[in-house]
C-alpha cells in the first residue's frame, strides 16, 4: 500500500496541471480520473504496479477502474489534505450524499471568490483555487438562521438628499418605499417575508451562472450541487414573496439552465413553467470560439394556475392571463399613417378576409359571402376557401364609420383599417433580439456612464432594455419588483424610472459606490438606458439599510488575514465576542498543527468554524448592549417589521 501510495506521487509530480507549489492538487487529480482524461491515464501506465492495480484488461483493451481510483485517491492516507485532516479533528463532518429535494442543506455563499484574482498574480498562483467560501449547513445545524434580522446604517435618499451628498433619517418605513438592502440574499429574503409574503409582483434574478469563470468579483464557483443547494433555497423563499399573479424571471447561461428549470418545476410546480426565452445578448459571434453563446436563457416561473384553457387542455397561469402586451416598436410604429386626414388618426390596413372551410363539402360561414362594389365600382368576391372578415350589416357599419380602405384608386379589393390610437401593444414571444432587448455590451456602456469605464470592466450587468421588457408584460405602475441579486442595480434603476416601486438585495461592499451611486444618479434624473423610452424626469426615493453583522464581521476579517498570527488573534476574537460553532473544538486553534496549515486552509478552517445561525444579528437580540444598535436603527428597524415600540 506504502509503495503504492509513493508511487502515485511520484507520478502525478511529473505533471504540472497536477500542482501547485509542489504540492498534489487532489481534487485536480480526481476531477481528472472521473473525466477520463488522457493525460492522467497515460502517465500512470508508465507504472507497471499502478497499472495492476488501476486497470483490467477485457478483449485486449486495457479498461480504467474510475472508481476504484477515486477512492484510493480519496483515502485520507493519499495526502491526507491538511484542510479535511483539520477540519476532522475539530469536529467538522462532511455534507450529506441526500438528495437536493429531500435534502434540508443550506448554502451560504460568502460573499468572496474563492480565490482573489489580485494584480500580479501568476497563473500558478490561480490554480491554488480550491479554497471555497459556500458553506454547506447541514438541517440540524440550523437553528436562528432564518429569523428576522437586525438592520442599521439606514439612510434616506431622495432629491434633495442627493443633491446635498447627505442622506436623510428613515424613521418610519411606509409601503411606498424602495429598498435596496446589504447583505446575503437568503437571509436578507427571510427578513422581507414578514412584511412583503405574497405582495411581490415580479422578481428578476441574475444569479452567478456557475461558469467557473475567474472574472468575476464574486464567487462564480460552486459545484453544481451546491449551486443547485444555494439556488433551492432562494427560490423556495422567492415564490412565498410572489403574489397570487406574479412570477419570477431568472436568467442564465447553458451551464445550469437545464438544471434551473427541473429545480424551479419541483419549487414552483411543473404547470406554473410559463416560457424559456432566448435573449440575443451579442451582435456578432465570438471569433475566438467554435459554436460561441450567442444568447442567455431566460427562465419564466408563475406563482398559480388560473382558468384559462389552453388548446391542448391544460391552463394558463394566472400572471399570463394578466400579462400586458409589447409596445409597439419605432418601426412598427413608423408602419402607421394617415393617407386619408381620417379623423382618428394614423393607420395601417390589414387583410378583411377569413378562412372559410368545407363541411361536408358544404362551405361555411355563407352570411360572409357577399359582393361588396368598391367606390370605383369594380365588383369583389371573397377569394375561394374564403370569406369577408364581418356579415353584410357589420361590413356596412365599418364602411360607413370609414374603416374600409379600397386603395388610393378606390379600385381594390377591401381592406380594413386599424387604427395607432386603437393598437393594443404586441404579444410577446420567446425570442428577444438584441434591437429589441439590448446587449452585454450596451449594459456595460450604461454602467460606465455612472462608474467610469475602469470600474465598470469588473461587472456582469444587463442591458435596461432587457429589464423594461420584463417589467412592461408582468407590472403595471406602482407593483413591488424584486432582484435578490442585484448586482450594480439595473433592475432598481428600471423599475424606478417605469414608477413601479422596488426591493433590491446586495452583499458586496461596492453596493455603496456602485449601485447606491447608481441609484442617486436615477433620482438625479440621468438619461442614459431606458430613461428617454420612458421620459423619466428624475424623483422619488429609496432607503438603504444593512443587514446588522455579527459573525459576518469576523468573515470579513479572516478573508483579509494576511497569516496564521492574524488569524490565530481572530479565533480569540471570535471565541470573545463572536459565536463558533457548538461542535468545534477550540483547543485545537492553539496546537502547531494549526499554525502549520497553509494560510488559505486555516482560513477555510476558521470561517467554516463559525455558527452561521449568527452571521447576522437576529431581530430577538435588537436591543442588546452587545450589539450596540444606534437608536435611530432600532426606530427604523422595530418600523419596518411593524413593532411596537
Ligand atoms: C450577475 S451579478 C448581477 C448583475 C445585475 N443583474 C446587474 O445588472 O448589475 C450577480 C450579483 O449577485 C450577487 N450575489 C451573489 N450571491 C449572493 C448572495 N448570496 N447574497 C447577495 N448577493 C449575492 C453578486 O455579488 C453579484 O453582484
Amino acid at each position: 500500500m506504502q509503495n503504492l501510495l509513493k508511487n502515485l506521487e511520484n507520478l502525478l509530480q511529473q505533471d504540472q496541471s497536477f500542482i501547485s507549489d509542489g504540492t498534489i492538487l487532489k481534487n485536480a487529480v480526481v476531477e481528472a480520473a472521473l473525466n477520463m482524461e488522457p493525460r492522467l491515464l497515460e502517465l500512470l501506465m508508465q507504472s507497471d504496479t499502478i497499472k495492476a492495480h488501476f486497470f483490467t484488461e477485457v478483449a485486449g483493451a486495457l479498461v480504467f477502474d474510475k472508481v476504484k481510483f477515486q477512492d484510493f485517491v480519496s483515502n485520507k492516507a493519499f495526502l491526507p489534505d491538511s484542510y479535511t485532516a483539520f477540519k476532522n479533528r475539530i469536529g467538522l463532518t462532511g455534507e450529506s450524499g441526500d438528495y437536493l429535494s429531500q435534502s434540508r442543506e443550506v448554502v451560504l455563499a460568502w460573499p468572496y471568490k474563492d480565490c482573489v484574482l489580485e494584480g500580479g498574480m501568476t497563473k500558478e498562483d490561480r490554480k491554488r483555487d480550491e479554497v471555497f467560501w459556500n458553506t454547506t449547513l447541514a438541517p440540524d445545524d440550523i437553528t436562528r438562521l432564518f429569523e428576522p434580522k437586525v438592520l442599521t446604517g439606514w439612510e434616506r435618499w431622495d432629491a434633495e438628499a442627493v443633491e446635498a451628498g447627505k442622506a436623510k433619517p428613515v424613521g418610519e418605513v411606509s409601503d411606498d418605499d424602495n429598498l435596496l438592502i446589504k447583505g446575503n440574499n437568503l437571509l436578507a429574503l427571510h427578513s422581507l417575508k414578514k412584511r412583503y409574503a405574497g405582495k411581490v409582483k415580479l422578481i428578476y434574478i441574475d444569479p452567478p451562472y456557475n461558469t467557473g469563470g475567474d472574472g468575476f468579483r464574486y464567487n462564480d464557483r460552486f459545484n453544481h450541487s451546491g449551486w443547485l443547494t444555494f439556488m433551492l433555497s432562494r427560490l423556495e423563499i422567492a415564490r412565498e414573496l410572489l403574489t397570487h399573479d406574479g412570477a419570477i424571471f431568472i436568467t442564465l447561461d447553458e451551464t445550469e439552465t437545464h438544471y434551473c428549470k427541473v429545480l424551479g418545476d419541483e419549487v414552483f410546480g411543473r404547470e406554473n413553467f410559463v416560457a424559456h426565452i432566448a435573449w440575443q445578448k451579442r451582435t456578432s459571434p465570438d471569433n475566438r470560439v467554435v459554436l460561441g453563446d450567442g444568447f442567455d436563457n431566460i427562465l419564466v416561473f408563475a406563482r398559480t394556475v388560473g382558468t384559462t384553457k389552453r388548446e391542448n387542455g391544460t391552463y394558463k397561469t394566472v400572471f399570463e392571463e394578466k400579462a400586458n402586451r409589447l409596445p409597439l416598436t419605432e418601426k412598427q410604429r413608423a408602419e402607421y399613417s394617415n393617407r386619408d386626414n381620417d379623423k382618428n388618426g394614423d393607420w395601417v390596413h390589414r387583410d378583411f378576409t377569413a378562412q372559410n372551410k368545407k363541411k361536408n363539402g358544404v362551405l361555411g360561414r355563407p352570411d360572409q359571402i357577399y359582393k361588396i362594389v368598391s367606390p370605383s365600382g369594380d365588383e369583389h368576391w371573397p377569394p375561394e376557401g374564403r370569406c369577408w372578415g364581418a356579415t353584410e350589416p357589420e361590413y356596412w357599419k365599418l364602411f360607413n364609420d370609414g374603416r374600409i380602405w379600397f386603395g388610393a384608386k378606390g379600385t381594390n379589393a377591401p381592406r380594413k383599417k386599424l387604427y395607432l390610437k386603437e393598437e393594443k401593444g404586441i404579444q410577446s414571444w420567446t425570442w428577444w433580439p438584441h434591437s429589441e432587448a439590448g446587449t452585454n455590451e450596451q449594459a456595460k456602456k450604461e454602467l460606465q456612464s455612472h462608474i467610469g469605464a475602469d470600474a465598470a470592466s469588473d461587472f456582469t450587468p444587463k442591458p435596461e432594455k432587457l429589464i423594461e421588457r420584463m417589467l412592461h408584460i408582468g407590472t403595471n405602475k406602482g407593483d413591488i419588483v424584486l432582484d435578490f441579486f442585484v448586482g450594480s442595480g439595473t433592475t432598481a434603476a428600471v423599475a424606478h424610472k417605469m414608477g413601479r416601486r422596488w426591493l433590491a438585495i446586495e452583499q458586496m461592499d461596492y453596493i455603496q459606490y456602485v449601485t447606491k451611486r447608481r441609484m442617486h444618479n436615477v433620482v438625479n434624473g440621468e438619461q442614459g438606458g431606458v430613461s428617454e423610452d420612458v421620459k423619466w424626469p428624475g424623483g422619488g426615493s429609496f432607503v438603504y439599510a444593512e443587514l446588522a453583522a455579527s459573525n459576518a464581521a469576523f468573515a470579513d476579517r479572516i478573508e483579509t488575514a494576511p497569516d496564521i498570527a492574524t488569524l490565530q488573534t481572530i479565533h480569540a476574537d471570535i471565541q470573545a465576542t463572536g459565536y463558533l460553532r457548538y461542535d468545534v473544538s477550540n483547543k485545537a486553534f492553539d496546537t502547531d498543527d494549526f499554525a502549520a496549515l497553509p494560510v488559505g486552509d486555516a482560513k477555510r478552517v476558521l470561517m467554516d468554524s463559525l455558527d452561521a445561525n449568527h452571521l447576522y444579528v437576529n431581530l430577538g437580540s435588537l436591543g442588546d448592549a452587545d450589539f450596540d444598535i444606534p437608536e435611530a436603527d432600532m426606530r427604523a428597524t422595530r418600523s419596518f417589521y411593524g413593532i411596537e415600540p
